[in-house]
């Protein structure tokens, strides 16, 4: 995306990227165009993890990334993930915000697309109808998910701004492609086009 269309990397500025344009971090506000995203530290799925909030005069919108999704939340068990920093990031970030704010999860695995803090603090399997935070902590030790085949090489990847390290199957190879395309080449295409 940064090669082909100039967009810019943005990440927590805790992450330390040196690869990145931008570092963010809670308390401070980060501009896209005229949108306002109000950056939010939420430390559970991964030790750096951030959503990130919209206000409008009539709504709210959390981009609550992988820490809270619909009836469900972000693993805690790999890339520094702890079960107790997410219930507390969760609950002191998230369920403080009015029942009406709007979720936009960083994934669904149903299809889903939105759900509320009203309704995740009702519904929410793990997390909702008060649940206790050592209760929270047993589910999600005891989850015991399959460990995700592309991890080794994905977290790297992102950790390098999308360079492809070299551990990368060569099944999976095909996306690492378009940025071994030479930047003179990229330009001339550009132009190309243009013409
Ligand atoms: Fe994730």
């Amino acid at each position: 995306m940064k090669a082909l269309a100039s967009s810019q990397i943005v990440v927590p500025k805790m992450d330390q990227l040196s690869c990145a344009d931008l570092g963010v971090e809670e308390g401070t506000i980060f501009q896209v165009g005229n949108l306002q995203l109000h950056p939010l530290f939420t430390p559970g799925h991964t030790s750096t993890h951030h959503a990130y909030l919209i206000k409008s005069n009539t709504q709210t919108l959390l981009f609550s990334g992988d820490a809270l999704l619909i009836e469900a939340c972000g693993r805690t068990d790999f890339q520094s993930g702890d079960p107790s920093a997410l219930y507390n990031s969760i609950h002191q970030k998230f369920f403080t915000l009015e029942d009406e704010t709007l979720v936009y999860p960083g994934h669904d695995y149903e299809g889903r697309q939105i759900t509320t803090i009203g309704q995740e603090k009702q519904r929410n399997p793990r997390l909702g109808n008060n649940k206790p935070e050592q209760e929270f902590v047993q589910i999600m030790n005891d989850l015991n998910l399959p460990y995700p085949k592309k991890i080794d090489f994905a977290v790297p990847g992102n950790t390098q701004c999308g360079q492809c390290p070299d551990n990368v199957p060569e099944e999976y190879r095909g996306p690492c492609d378009i940025q071994n395309v030479p930047a003179a080449e990229r330009v001339d295409s550009k132009q190309g086009d243009q013409g």
